[in-house]
């Protein structure tokens, strides 16, 4: 169904036409004066130019046409030409009812696509850290929000699992434990089944490595051939890959499902290794990609450019692989398997150039359709109050796992100050609501911009925060159960608003459909924050002001008691495309 602006516009768009005027000037727009009025219809002024008009006369005309129409309580034409529009309290009751019907409050869906959202990029045989925190909470709710506007979509955790830390890993096992079969190029057996190391072994044993190939020449060439020898297939270094992948891939599991978070692929940069060679030689054969210094590029600046885009390296001169590479072999297998619309990368800000990069060669080869959309959503980094990355007190990179850990105890600690409860309920309760906190606290930033995580504020229920929405909407389930108990069942009607915040309230949930098509059409989870926010004060105020349960007229309480569990169906369903849930009790 239409969306509220629609259907204003619509009407608007009829008066126009009444008073001799184009159409296309009916578009109406929420008011940027609250004050004064609800929508507004700036066609006047747009349409003077074309009728030699001034726009005030438009607009009284037009506004003549629009006076009495059961839809609106007031209409004004305002200098220089603004025409200012109020909703009647039965129409906009009407649209909220019949939005209350539908399946998804009206939302109308558009053609449905089919969408690979790639985000998480974990490397593996590292611990996920609060660098990854960011793509997975704003991947997550992208993929959602995809999801909810009817398309096919595919979350892929796109692993880093290819690169050198695989080299290095292999090297210092290797310096480590020279003896295991592993390394013994003339071992034809097969290799122990059990791992030669734990995760929290492993945990040590990429960072040390890491650490010795910044200072030791040769233990870095070692470990750059031992990449290279993996990629080429190498069974031992193969099979040590497959340790890491088994002892990896359940605790990256355990991680991502804490934050509530789940990938439909857990495909990674090793996936295409059997495909690299045959999409090298077709950039060769067709005249994309040619040889620099060894390598083998393409070439992807542009005219128009005023920066410099250097070429996008496809093999390095020994014939390893690299970032780009699987990138690109990436993109050619999801389009020979799954032939997506479109594909939405959820990765950090600092690598716009790679993609910048990667989505032009794919273009440019052909290896997607010239249809098919590239979005890259590069999002800002984490900091501290100190304004600087995020790290823990000592100055170290902090486990993911210790930072839910310790928002969870804040949380806690919080809800038993505020009153008794069972200890068990509550620390059930404590998770719920600090991964909101978390999670609000990271997308109602604009995802491009850089944020404070700021744990005072974030674990809050007062403010912008998760727990305040959620503590709004524990309020509104307490009034709906206290009443389902007394009347056995909730009302479907709401009816005509009798004061300004009841009515603010409804305005703010008929904008809905709206809000979730702009989060989508702009991959802006922020939006929906920032709309739910809204809500969540007009539902505060309304309460505030307003006896609901103890109200005698039980018609008008039945109406407000519609209302809130409107109210209540819309929070939770956005709450649930931004990746987090409420409580029953708070
Ligand atoms: N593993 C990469 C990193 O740690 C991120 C992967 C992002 N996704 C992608 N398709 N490149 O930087």
């Amino acid at each position: 169904m239409k969306t509220i602006l629609e259907q204003i516009s619509v009407i608007a768009a009829d008066a126009f036409e009444q008073a001799g005027y184009d159409r296309s000037y009916g578009k109406a727009g929420v008011s940027n004066r609250p004050d004064l009025c609800e929508f507004q219809c700036n066609g006047a002024m747009a349409g003077a130019k074309e009728y030699h008009k001034a726009p005030i006369k438009i607009a009284e005309e037009v506004a003549e046409k629009l006076a009495g129409n059961p839809a609106f309580s007031e209409v004004g034409a305002v200098a220089p030409g603004f025409i200012n529009i109020s909703l009647s309290g039965d129409f906009l009751a009407g649209f909220l009812n019949s939005i209350a019907e539908e399946e998804k409050f009206g939302l109308e869906l558009p053609r449905p696509k089919k969408i690979i959202v790639d985000y998480g990029g974990p490397n593996v045989a590292k611990p996920l850290h609060v660098g990854h925190l960011r793509a997975a909470i704003i991947g997550e709710s992208v993929k959602r929000i995809c999801r909810y506007m009817g398309n096919e979509v595919i979350g892929d955790v796109h692993l880093g699992d290819w690169g050198l830390q695989m080299g290095l890993i292999i090297t210092e096992l290797k310096e480590r434990f020279p003896d295991l079969p592993y390394f013994d190029e003339n071992y034809t057996g097969t290799y122990p089944e059990n791992p030669p190391f734990t995760l929290s072994e492993l945990e040590e044993i990429y960072p040390a490595a890491s650490a010795r190939s910044k200072e030791d020449e040769a233990y870095r060439e070692a470990a750059l051939e031992a990449t290279k020898q993996l990629q080429s297939g190498r069974r031992g270094y193969r099979a040590i890959w497959q340790h890491i992948m088994d002892v990896s891939i359940p605790d990256l599991k355990r991680n991502y499902a804490d934050l509530s978070v789940e990938f439909d692929w857990w495909k990674g940069e090793s996936s295409v290794d059997g495909i690299i060679p045959s999409m090298a030689d077709d950039m060769k054969k067709n005249g994309f990609a040619h040889e620099s210094e060894g390598a083998l590029v393409v070439d992807v600046a542009e005219e128009s450019d005023t920066k410099e885009i250097p070429p996008c390296m496809i093999l390095k001169s020994d014939g390893a692989a690299l970032y780009t590479t699987t990138d690109l072999a990436t993109i050619l297998d999801r389009m020979n398997t799954f032939a997506p619309d479109q594909m939405i990368y959820v990765v950090d800000k600092r690598q716009d150039m790679h993609f910048l990069q990667v989505f032009r060669c794919a273009r440019k080869c052909g290896i997607v359709k010239e249809d098919t959309g590239l979005d890259f959503l590069g999002f800002g980094t984490m900091n501290g109050k100190d304004g600087k990355p995020f790290k823990t007190r000592e100055g170290g990179v902090m486990r993911l796992e210790t930072l839910i850990a310790e928002i969870r105890d804040t949380m806690l600690k919080k809800i038993m100050d505020n009153h008794e409860a069972d200890q068990e309920e509550a620390a059930k309760t404590a998770k719920i609501v600090a991964l909101a906190a978390i999670k609000y606290g990271d997308l109602s930033n604009q995802a491009t911009k850089d944020y404070v995580f700021d744990t005072d504020k974030f674990t809050s229920f007062e403010g912008n925060t998760g727990p305040y929405i959620l503590y709004t909407i524990v309020r509104i389930k307490s009034i709906l159960n206290r009443y389902m108990e007394a009347e056995g069942e909730i009302p479907g009607t709401i009816r005509s608003a009798k004061s300004e915040y009841e009515k603010a309230l409804m305005l703010s949930l008929s904008k809905f459909a709206g809000v979730i098509r702009s989060a989508y059409e702009e991959i802006a989870p922020h939006r929906i924050c920032a709309y739910i926010y809204d809500v969540c004060n007009d539902l505060n105020r309304f309460y505030h002001e307003t006896r609901i349960l103890a109200e005698e007229d039980t018609a008008k309480k039945k109406g407000w008691i519609a209302l809130l569990a409107l109210t209540e169906k819309i929070l939770a369903t956005c709450i649930d495309l931004l990746g987090f849930s409420a409580p029953e009790r708070m």
